[in-house]
């Protein structure tokens, strides 16, 4: 099954020197474990998975791997949704396999950086139940945000929060005599219950499990909705209004709110105990003055920034993207992040249109994306070419679908495993034909095994760019100067000597001046085609 496991001579990482900015121009590559690689057939990826398909990642070139949630879970929210953070959910293995995991992938120069879901717990965890057997006004209530009602009896919810997902924030819990109590805040599902970070066992615990992790030798953690953690206690008697009940996180007072800095500077103080480590934050912060708070020195070493995936195939908002993201950075001279899809949002093939066209446009991002500085984050199957997968109502699992009353779709279209080899479904992801999320047969020609070998595929092409980013010395430099470009297209220089060119016009554009390194569609007469990209010297 895994054929592409062993191509690499295996160093022992006691060798590899120390290298403490790594992640300044890393590739990470982003596994969602449930639609990876499946080492036990029960039709759920798994760590066994991503041990078997490191000599895959060793042959991307990815620097690093970001594993979505593997911590215990109920999976109301796939993993999203912790009942133990310091343990491994037997869906995926258990503390063995992520060990193994750890020793083989540093032992391939590969980093292992890990979700971390601190804003909320599960409502299977232990805290939790402690806190539903327990009185109001109870040590065990103080970690979560529990209230009384509003109106005269109680009966309505404390204020009118939507939930991110759907559905009103808060439901309300039983009290010891069975009739109805208090109300417990969720931004999420109902079964993830926000925990008060004004809490000083709250703060005690993660810094247990920072350790916990990094002790066994994790290189990192993402921090899953790291603008969000902190909500004061006055915010908390407010009602939301216009745009904030549209979901806009820049808009939504429960983001970004100043309280929150001084919990990363705590997850900071245990990070540089372990150098060469890194943590990743969760921001959806569109202002470029507090996004560049999150990633002080004393804060968070990067923070995720989506403007690239928002951005249309157009090249003014892909230059505008651009330059918001540097902007974000330049002040707290922090390091540019990149990504162009993740397992919340739709794939870029599919986001750029679909088709041919979309995968040329996709091709076209990825050479614009990886001639940037900073650190570029592949969410796994991108690299494939894979587009969302339409599908039917009901095999969708996410819980957006059921909490949006349907009128949501939900993320799974583009979380279907991803396909590795042979000509129908399941593509060597499992051995159970009975994959969590059907895999279509279409994929037959975007399997890994039919791309390897294939030059003009995106697997190729990744391999080929990924392979020039790291070798050659012009991708060096951290700043981008523009060139004119014609209208609909874009062109920029890196200090090193990297020209990165876009031609998002539906005709052929001439080249700048230089060699030509590479380029996402071949030339048309010396020149770059529609919906393409090249790179050159
Ligand atoms: C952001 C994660 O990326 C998403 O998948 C998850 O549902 C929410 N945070 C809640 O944890």
């Amino acid at each position: 099954m895994s054929y592409l496991a062993d191509l690499a001579v295996v160093t022992d990482p006691k060798e590899q020197a120390l290298d403490t900015t790594w992640w300044k121009d890393a590739i990470f590559y982003q596994i969602y474990p449930r639609s990876f690689s499946d080492s036990n057939g029960d039709g759920v990826g798994d760590l066994g998975g991503v041990r078997d398909r490191l000599g895959y990642l060793e042959l991307l070139g990815v620097d690093a791997i970001w594993l979505s949630p593997v911590m215990k879970s109920p999976m109301a929210d796939h993993g999203y949704d912790v009942s133990d953070p310091r343990a491994i959910d037997p869906l995926f293995g258990d503390l063995d396999v992520m060990d193994a995991l750890i020793e083989e992938a540093h032992g391939r120069d590969i980093k292992v950086t890990m979700d971390l879901v601190p804003n909320h717990t599960s409502d299977q965890h232990p805290w939790f139940a402690a806190a539903l057997a327990s009185a109001p006004g109870s040590p065990e209530r103080a970690r979560y945000i529990f209230r009384d009602g509003s109106g005269p009896d109680g009966s309505q919810p404390p204020n009118n929060w939507p939930s991110i997902f759907g559905g009103p924030a808060w439901t309300r819990v039983d009290s010891a005599d069975g009739s109805p109590g208090q109300w417990y805040l969720h931004i999420f599902a109902q079964e993830q219950p926000d925990l008060n970070w004004d809490n000083a066992e709250v703060v005690e615990d993660l810094t247990t499990t920072l350790r916990f992790w990094l002790d066994r030798g994790i290189d990192g953690f993402r921090i899953d909705v790291a603008h969000g953690m902190a909500k004061p206690a006055e915010l908390l008697d407010m009602n939301l209004e216009g745009n904030a009940l549209m979901k806009n996180d820049d808009d939504d007072p429960r983001f970004d709110n100043d309280a929150v800095h001084e919990i990363h500077r705590g997850i900071r103080k245990v990070m540089d105990e372990y150098p060469g480590t890194t943590t990743i934050g969760e921001i959806w912060v569109q202002d470029n003055a507090r996004f560049g708070d999150y990633i002080r020195p004393d804060e968070l070493h990067l923070g995720f920034n989506f403007r690239l995936a928002e951005a249309d195939f157009d090249a003014a908002a892909i230059r505008d993207a651009v330059t918001n993201s540097l902007d974000a950075v330049e002040r707290v001279d922090g390091t540019p992040t990149w990504a162009l899809s993740n397992h919340d949002i739709a794939r870029e093939v599919t986001r750029y249109g679909g088709g041919d066209r979309g995968t040329q446009r996709a091709r076209a991002m990825i050479l614009l994306e990886l001639a940037l500085p900073g650190t570029v984050f592949v969410y796994n199957g991108a690299e494939l070419g894979l587009p969302n997968v339409d599908l039917p109502d009901d095999v969708l699992q996410d819980p957006v679908w059921e909490r949006s009353g349907h009128a949501e779709r939900g993320r799974d279209g583009c979380r279907v495993p991803v396909p590795w080899e042979g000509t129908e479904p399941p593509f060597g992801f499992s051995s159970s034909t009975r994959t969590w999320l059907p895999m279509p047969p279409e994929w037959a020609s975007r399997t890994v095994e039919a791309q390897l070998e294939d030059v003009d595929s995106m697997l190729s092409l990744y391999r080929a760019a990924i392979e020039l980013r790291a070798l050659r010395p012009e991708f060096s430099g951290t700043e981008v100067d523009w060139y004119g470009s014609p209208p609909g297209c874009l062109a920029f220089r890196r200090r090193g000597g990297l020209i990165c060119a876009l031609n998002a016009t539906d005709v052929p554009i001439p080249l700048p001046p230089g060699e030509l390194l590479m380029a996402s569609a071949p030339l048309v007469d010396g020149q770059l085609p529609a919906d393409a990209a090249a790179w050159l010297v």
